[in-house]
Parts: C-alpha cells; sequence; structure tokens
C-alpha cells in the first residue's frame, strides 16, 4: 500500500503557550498556525489564552488583541472588519470563514485558527492568492459592450436588475474556492467556484453584449467543467451566495446556445 507522509519541513510542531493575566473571568484559548519564511522553521501551532472580557466579540477582535496585547508578529490580513472587503478569511474551526463576522462565542472548545486550505502561505494567517486573483482577471469581470454609449447610463429593467442578486454580493474573500476539492486538485486550470460565479455575474448582466466571447472563454474540460456538484463552495460562502448553482446556469447557457 502506498504511504504518505509530508515533507519533514511542512509537519507542523506545537509551539509557544501564553498564559491569560491572572484573575481571568471568561478565559478562552486561541490556537494560530504560524510560520515565518524568514526563519527557516517548521510550520508551528501557538497557543494564547485570552481573557473575552477584554476584547471584542468577533474571532477578528480575539486575534488583534493577540497582536496587540501578546505577540505583535501574528500576521494577518483585515480591513473593514464588516464582511465587506474579504480579506481576514482564514479557516476557523474547520470552515474556511471571515474573522470579522464569527463570533468568538459561537465556538465551541478551543478557538483553532488556520490559514485558508491548500493555498501558498506567505506568512502565519496570509495565503498568497496571486493566483486566486489572476483567475478573476481572467474572466473580464467589468461591462463589455459593442454598441456606441448611450447619452446617459445603460439602462436595465427592475427585473433583470433582480438576476443579479445572489452574483453582485460576491467579496471575493475565496472562502468557497480554497473549499473546493475540485479546486485544490486542479487549481492550475480549474477557475473555481468564486472566479466562475463572478463569469456569470457578467453573463447574466442584461447590458453585457460580451455573451459568446465570454462562453468561449470558459468552454474548456477544465476551467468550468472540473465542478461536480460537490457543494462545500455554497456551504461556506460566508454571504450565503451559492457559487455552484452560477456554475449549473453556465452550463445551461453552454448546452442551449448549441441547441
Ligand atoms: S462566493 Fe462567497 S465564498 Fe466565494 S468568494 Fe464570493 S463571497 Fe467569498
Ligand atoms: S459545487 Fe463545484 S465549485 Fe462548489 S465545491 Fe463543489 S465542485 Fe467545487
Ligand atoms: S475585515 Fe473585511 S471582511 Fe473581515
Amino acid at each position: 500500500m502506498a504511504e504518505f507522509t509530508l515533507p519533514k519541513n511542512s509537519k507542523i510542531q506545537p509551539g509557544k503557550t501564553v498564559s491569560a493575566a491572572a484573575g481571568a473571568k471568561r478565559a478562552r484559548k486561541v490556537v494560530i498556525y504560524r510560520w515565518d519564511p524568514d526563519t527557516g522553521e517548521n510550520p508551528r501551532l501557538d497557543t494564547f489564552e485570552i481573557d473575552l472580557d477584554k476584547c471584542g466579540p468577533m474571532v477578528l477582535d480575539a486575534i488583534l488583541y493577540i497582536k496587540n496585547e501578546l505577540d505583535p508578529t501574528v500576521t494577518l490580513r483585515r480591513s473593514c472588519r464588516e464582511g465587506i472587503c474579504g480579506s481576514c478569511a482564514m479557516n476557523i474551526d474547520g470552515t474556511n470563514t471571515l474573522a470579522c463576522t464569527t463570533a468568538t462565542e459561537s465556538i465551541k472548545g478551543d478557538v483553532k485558527i488556520y490559514p485558508l486550505p491548500h493555498m501558498p502561505v506567505q506568512k502565519d494567517l496570509v495565503p498568497d492568492l496571486t493566483h486566486f486573483f489572476a483567475q478573476y482577471a481572467s474572466v473580464q469581470p467589468w461591462l463589455k459592450t459593442d454598441t456606441a454609449p448611450p447619452d446617459r447610463e445603460r439602462l436595465q429593467s427592475k427585473d433583470d436588475r433582480a438576476k443579479l442578486d445572489g452574483l453582485y454580493e460576491c467579496i471575493l474573500c475565496a472562502c468557497c474556492s480554497t473549499s473546493c476539492p475540485s479546486y485544490w486538485w486542479n487549481s492550475d486550470r480549474y477557475l473555481g467556484p468564486a472566479a466562475l460565479l463572478q463569469a456569470y455575474r457578467w453573463l447574466a448582466d442584461s447590458r453585457d453584449e460580451a455573451t459568446g466571447e465570454r462562453l468561449d472563454n470558459l468552454e474548456d474540460p477544465f476551467r468550468l467543467y472540473r465542478c461536480h456538484t460537490i457543494m462545500n463552495c455554497a456551504r461556506t460562502c460566508p454571504k450565503g451566495l451559492n457559487p455552484a448553482k452560477a456554475i449549473a446556469e453556465i452550463k445551461k447557457m453552454m448546452v442551449s446556445r448549441t441547441l
């Protein structure tokens, strides 16, 4: 039987433990994945015991408390702290989600935090999203038209505008793509649920005039057809979107144009 083992330098080691200050009434352990490419050391899991009375209610508040008060080298991305920028996406308690909209109290036991899975890590909780955003750019996420621009804006009926609901809200956090097994194994060629939801957002836009060109760009055994409807994407999306449905709609458009 084949045996698979991780290379020595990627095995996760136990890290340090920082205990809560004496007198903490609501002590909670937060376990954070740490890796610094500059040290040449293996990744490790550091445990920080914090008093929840000393920080805000969300996991992002807990991490920032740790960074500000206990270890300034903890590295993460975040910006809006309102579930809008998508930058604080990470794996919390086994689920890809946003740290700023996840309440620490909603997690049972220790709060375990890793970077988004199956992505190269730049440091600690920061994944390298270069390829992810290059794939997003490849679907040309902007309005494409051939007709002359009208005097004022290109109008859209209320019904046509409603077709963009469930699509335009995507914040490109990458939670869905990094939870998709097809994307884990084929991300070099499969676009993944986030980029495909964005592709459909423009295919569904009544003002866009590049439908044929957009479908041609997706007609490929890998770019689109690696989705096997496993549905992890819809389950994990912190904005409640359904990329699998958008992918199914693109597949329907592919079929209808051949009929
Ligand atoms: S579809 Fe949801 S999970 Fe995927 S990138 Fe957009 S907001 Fe994030
Ligand atoms: S439904 Fe498709 S895109 Fe979503 S997780 Fe499954 S394979 Fe990936
Ligand atoms: S900090 Fe912007 S989505 Fe969490």
